[in-house]
C-alpha cells in the first residue's frame, strides 16, 4: 500500500500535502512537519453524532429527528453537571484540558464513583500504574464493582481491549502519552494527538460509548495542546486555577449539548476536589478590610454572578527604569488600557509607576464589569487610601472615561447585599424595583465620578 506524505502545523493542526516555511493557518515560522499516513487514515473524515451516539450518514427531515430521549449521564458532581449543560450527553466525546496536576485525574476519577451506578465504565491510564490508580481511588474513597482501569498507551491495545469490555463510558488519560504503531510520529506530537483522538471518535461514534479524554496544557504552549482537538471534540472543558492556590475553576470553552457560560468551582482537599457552594464567600475568605489597593468586584459566570478581589499594587519605578506591569487574573492588555485611561482622564500620573494587579483566589475575570473595580483598586493604591468598608462595584469602562452598563446588574447587587456589602458603585442604568432598600447603589457616569464618590 502506497503512503501517503503529508505536513501538519504543530502549534494550529494545519494539515497541507505541501511543505510551507510560514504556516498559511496560524503564521508561525518553521512549525511544519513531515509525517506519512495510511492512504485510508488520510481521507477519514470527522462523522457528526447525533447527540445519542449513533452516526448520521442518510439524509433525514429535520422534523423527523427524535430528540424526546437526550439521555445523559450524571456525575453526581453538581458543579460538573452544570458546566456540561446537565451531564455527559450518551456517545458524546468530551475534552478536558488544564495544566498538569491540576487535578484532571482527581476530577474524572471522582466522577466514575456515581456515573458507575448507570453505566460500565473504563479508565485507561497512560501515565499512572494500576496500583497508583488504586490508591488514588481509596484517597477519594471511590469504590464501585463497575469501574475498569487498564494502563495502556498502545492505542490499538485500548481499541481491542474496549471492543471486549464494551463500556458505556470510556476515560482516556491522557491524549498525550496514547500513540498509534502505524504512525512514525512521537507521542504527544501533533499528528499522534489527532490520529489517536480521530481513533477514538470513531470508535465511539460507531459504538455508541461516551468518552473523556484528558490533554495537558502547558502556558508556555511548548506541548503540543487540546487546542487542535477543539474542532473535532462535542464538548471542551478547560480546568483552571493556581495550582498553589485551593480553587479550581471548571469552564467549558464549547458546548454542543449546552451554554458555554457556567463555571464550576472547586475546592482541592487532602480528599480530592470538593464542591464549592458558595463560591463568592469562599472568594472573599480572608480579604483585608482597611487596606489600600483593593476593590471587590461582582462578575456575571453563565448564569450566576460571583463577587471576587481585585488587587493592585502601584509603585514608584526605580530610578531609570521602564515601568513594570503585570497582570494576574486579569486581561493584561486590559490593565495597560485603565492606566492610559486613569492617566488621561482622571489625572493620575501612572506612567512613573510599576503597576501589578491580581486577582485573589486564582479566578479569571474576563469580563468587561470588572473594569471599573480593576481601576479603583489601582487608583486605591495610587494614592494609598483605602475604599470605605462595605464597598464594591462593576461597570464597564469606555475610552473616553465613561462608564457603560452591564447586564443582569441587579442580580449583581442582589449577590454583594447577601455577603455584607452594602454600597454599590456602578454605571448609570435601570435597575428595576425589588432591590434591597438599605443597599446605597451610587450611580456615576465617569471614572472622576467614581473615584470621587470613594476615594
Ligand atoms: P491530578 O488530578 O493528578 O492532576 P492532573 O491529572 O491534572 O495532572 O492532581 C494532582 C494534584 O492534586 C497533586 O498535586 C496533588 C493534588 N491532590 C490533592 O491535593 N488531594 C487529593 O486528594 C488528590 C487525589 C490530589
Ligand atoms: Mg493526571
Amino acid at each position: 500500500m502506497k503512503q501517503k506524505t503529508l505536513f501538519l502545523c504543530s502549534d494550529c493542526g494545519y494539515e497541507s500535502p505541501k511543505w510551507f516555511g510560514k504556516c498559511p493557518s496560524c503564521g508561525a515560522w518553521n512549525t511544519m512537519s513531515e509525517f506519512k499516513v495510511q492512504p485510508e487514515t488520510a481521507t477519514r473524515g470527522v462523522l457528526p453524532s447525533d447527540g445519542r451516539g449513533r452516526i448520521q450518514n442518510k439524509p433525514v427531515l429535520l422534523d423527523d429527528i427524535d430528540t424526546t430521549s437526550e439521555d445523559r449521564f450524571h456525575s453526581g458532581i453538581g458543579e460538573l453537571d452544570r458546566v456540561l449543560g446537565g451531564g455527559a450527553v450518551h456517545g458524546s466525546f468530551v475534552l478536558v484540558g488544564g495544566e498538569p496536576g491540576i487535578g484532571k485525574s482527581t476530577l474524572l476519577l471522582q466522577m466514575c464513583q456515581e456515573m458507575c451506578k448507570a453505566a460500565k465504565v473504563l479508565y485507561v491510564s497512560g501515565e499512572e500504574s494500576l496500583r497508583q490508580i488504586k490508591l488514588r481511588a481509596r484517597r477519594l474513597d471511590v469504590r464501585s464493582s463497575n469501574l475498569f482501569v487498564l494502563a495502556e498507551t498502545d492505542m490499538d491495545e485500548i481499541v481491542q481491549e474496549t471492543d471486549l469490555l464494551k463500556p458505556d463510558i470510556l476515560i482516556v488519560d491522557s491524549i498525550q502519552t496514547v500513540y498509534r504503531r502505524d504512525l512514525t510520529a512521537a507521542p504527544g506530537g501533533t499528528t499522534q494527538i489527532k490520529e489517536c483522538a480521530m481513533s477514538l471518535m470513531q470508535y465511539a461514534k460507531r459504538n455508541s460509548v461516551t468518552i473523556f479524554i484528558v490533554g495537558h496544557v502547558n502556558k508556555e504552549g511548548t506541548l503540543a495542546g487540546p487546542k487542535i482537538l477543539e474542532h473535532m471534540v462535542d464538548c471542551v472543558l478547560y480546568f483552571e486555577g493556581e495550582r498553589t492556590g485551593p480553587f479550581r475553576c471548571l469552564r467549558a470553552a464549547k458546548n454542543r449539548f449546552g451554554s458555554t457560560n457556567e463555571i464550576g468551582v472547586f475546592e482541592m482537599s487532602d480528599r480530592g476536589l470538593l464542591e464549592v457552594q458558595n463560591p463568592s464567600a469562599a472568594m472573599l475568605a480572608g480579604h483585608p478590610t482597611g487596606a489600600s489597593g483593593n476593590c471587590i468586584a461582582c462578575v456575571m459566570e453563565g448564569t450566576r454572578p460571583l463577587l471576587a478581589e481585585v488587587q493592585a499594587l502601584v509603585a514608584k519605578t526605580q530610578f531609570g527604569g521602564s515601568p513594570r506591569r503585570t497582570a494576574a487574573g486579569v486581561d493584561y492588555n486590559r490593565m495597560v488600557l485603565l492606566l492610559a485611561i486613569l492617566e488621561k482622564r482622571a489625572g493620575l500620573f501612572l506612567s512613573g509607576s510599576d503597576a501589578y494587579v491580581n486577582v485573589v483566589g486564582g479566578m479569571r475575570l474576563d469580563e468587561p464589569a470588572a473594569d471599573l473595580p480593576m481601576l479603583l483598586a489601582i487608583a486605591s493604591s495610587f494614592r494609598d487610601k483605602p475604599l470605605p468598608e462595605g464597598v464594591m462595584s462593576f461597570g464597564e469602562v469606555g475610552l473616553t472615561g465613561e462608564l457603560r452598563a452591564v447586564s443582569s446588574a441587579a442580580q449583581r447587587i442582589q449577590e454583594a447585599y447577601r455577603l455584607g456589602f452594602h454600597t454599590c458603585i456602578m454605571p448609570m442604568q435601570d435597575l428595576g424595583d425589588g432591590l434591597p432598600k438599605d443597599m446605597n447603589v451610587v450611580q456615576v457616569r465617569t471614572v472622576q465620578d467614581a473615584i470621587r464618590a470613594v476615594l
